[in-house]
């Protein structure tokens, strides 16, 4: 499947910690920087919430991103990583102004068209490459509003916000892979 959605029952609760935690131990706010990498260490000592769910779920996390969206022009078709290559899955958690938002998953059509229309490298992120909206058509969608979701950045996708912003995710990486959260039951 190409999204799972989670069932964590103090969801919201776990959210507001970690918007605390931006609000108060970063200046992630204060920058309209897209994609910002916490200090692990410090995400470590104040989030014990979300660390005790991965904990339950039998996951190491080792990168929390903050996913901070300004500016609606921004938002384009893309995949994270190499084409071609796979990422391994993720985990989008909904931390502010996230409801009416949606992630919107992406298949290339089948044609000849080249797909890519730039690829960048930033070095606070990883790379990222640009596609070519014609070459895609739209499958399918989530939305973060009742849980987290667990996801392949690989595919295509872009992010379709809502009216109030930022739009703050977070986005979490792990040393286990999640593909078993992905796989069909
Ligand atoms: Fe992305």
């Amino acid at each position: 499947m190409l999204y799972r959605k989670l069932e964590v029952p103090n969801y919201k609760e776990i959210s507001d910690e970690v918007y605390k935690f931006i609000v108060e131990q970063t200046k992630i706010l204060d920058s309209n920087a897209f994609w910002n990498k916490t200090n692990i260490g410090s995400f470590y000592k104040n989030n014990q919430k979300i660390i005790s769910y991965f904990k339950s779920m039998k996951l190491t996390l080792i990168d929390a991103v903050v996913i901070q969206v300004t500016d609606k022009k921004e938002l384009v078709v893309h995949v994270d990583g190499e084409l071609g290559k796979e990422m391994p899955a993720r985990i989008q958690w909904g931390i502010l102004n996230y409801a009416g938002s949606r992630t919107a998953l992406y298949e290339f059509k089948d044609t000849k068209m080249k797909p890519v229309q730039q690829y960048t490298t930033d070095i606070n992120k990883s790379p990222y490459i640009l596609i070519i909206p014609d070459s895609v058509r739209e499958v399918d969608s989530f939305i973060l509003d009742d849980g987290p979701v667990v996801w392949q950045p690989s595919k295509p996708h872009k992010i379709i916000s809502g009216e109030t912003l930022p739009r703050l995710t977070l986005t979490c990486k792990f040393i286990e892979p999640l593909d078993f959260l992905l796989e069909e039951k």
